[in-house]
């Protein structure tokens, strides 16, 4: 390839990002669905109607028109046909996208500060950019919620099994309770525990329950992992995406409170993005993301890993596993399942 083939390429690129910062701007400050709402607005009407400033809606405007979200009669603006997938309320939101290209300026942000002296701040990373924080949570339901309920709940066996018996699911750093409301919308007789480290995923994780009904099934607690105190013996504790967060730290004693905290014939599901074994498969389109998805981790202090590595610290407490891969093996599921009768 000629170097002004790449160079036109690079810069096509990087308008692309450009392009998703303004519509970071418009999802976070409600504009995209405010106007919405609005069907059409001049940029004062959509500022007083969105609680933004006048100035900045303009400027706005100007931009999210120059990148096609706008469509412009004078000085009165409505929502393209890309503008409308910018909603976060429509059902085919590019919204994760949005959000995700935006955690990954803050990230390299301070990759590149941190790179000198090697510090690994841990979790707090995340919750350093007030307008970023509320918006995790919704970023994961919306690009991994479909996925659950369409493809991996009918794939699993486990989720029936635990509703026929009435049974208890915990999870573990449980974001903004997407996963056990799913859960608990599909399983009539399933009672659910979340808990999460965030107060805004509590916050929002309790809201969302109540709203759809499901408080009375599912309660929602603050938390760290590390210190979480379970009296009742469960039938299920699903950690999702959380696993990594929290075995660099202890791995041998969470497997060991996995196995202690579920009835003789309980199960651990497990869902993790899957590190691969081989560095070349990293060039795989699907897989770049993975790569800086580590480069994050290893600033809050942790690493993806190696389905294998699940499987085994499993099996080192005595438990029987199955491995169930998605995406093209870009996501896995370990069903762990603890045996009746002693440990071995
Ligand atoms: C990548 S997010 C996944 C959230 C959620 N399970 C989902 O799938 O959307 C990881 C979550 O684990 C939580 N977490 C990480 N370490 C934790 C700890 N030690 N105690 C409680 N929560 C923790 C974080 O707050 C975050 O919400």
């Amino acid at each position: 390839m000629s170097a002004e083939v790449l160079k036109n390429q690079i810069r096509q690129q990087a308008q692309g990002a450009t392009r998703l910062h303004v519509a970071y701007i418009g999802i976070t400050g409600k504009l995209f669905a405010t106007l919405q709402r609005m069907s059409q607005a001049t940029s004062s009407m959509l500022a007083a109607a969105s609680h933004n400033d006048p100035g900045y809606v303009r400027v706005w405007c100007d931009a999210a028109y120059a990148f096609e979200y706008l469509e412009a009669d004078g000085e009165t603006f409505r929502l393209s046909e890309v503008g409308l997938l910018m909603c976060p309320d429509h059902p085919e939101t590019l919204m994760p996208m949005v959000i995700q290209a935006m955690v990954s300026a803050h990230v390299a942000d301070r990759a590149a500060e941190l790179l000198p002296s090697g510090e690994r701040p841990g979790e707090a990373v995340l919750g350093e950019r007030a307008t970023l924080l509320p918006w995790f949570g919704p970023m994961l339901e919306h690009g991994f919620g479909t996925l659950f309920e369409q493809t991996i709940c009918p794939a699993l066996s486990v989720f029936t099994e635990v509703d026929t018996q009435g049974g208890l699911a915990l999870d573990l750093g449980c974001g903004n309770g997407w996963y056990l409301r799913a859960l608990a919308r599909r399983c009539k007789h399933l009672r659910g525990i979340g808990l999460d480290g965030f107060e805004e995923n509590i916050r929002q994780a309790r809201t969302k329950a109540l709203a759809e009904g499901l408080e009375n099934r599912l309660q929602f607690q603050q938390g760290d992992i590390h210190d979480f105190d379970q009296q009742e013996a469960v039938d299920l504790i699903a950690m999702n995406r959380a696993l990594h967060h929290v075995w660099e730290r202890d791995q041998k004693g969470i497997f060991q409170w996995l196995h202690d905290h579920l009835k003789p014939g309980g199960h651990a599901v497990i869902w993790e993005p899957a590190w691969p074994e081989q560095r070349e498969t990293l060039r795989l389109p699907a897989r770049r993301g993975l790569a800086f998805q580590n480069l994050s981790e290893y600033i809050q202090g942790n690493h993806l890993l190696r389905p294998q590595e699940i499987v085994e610290a499993f099996h080192a407490q005595g438990m029987t596993t199955q491995v169930h891969e998605f995406m093209e093996g870009n996501e896995v599921l370990v069903v762990a399942r603890r045996p009746h009768g002693p440990t071995p």
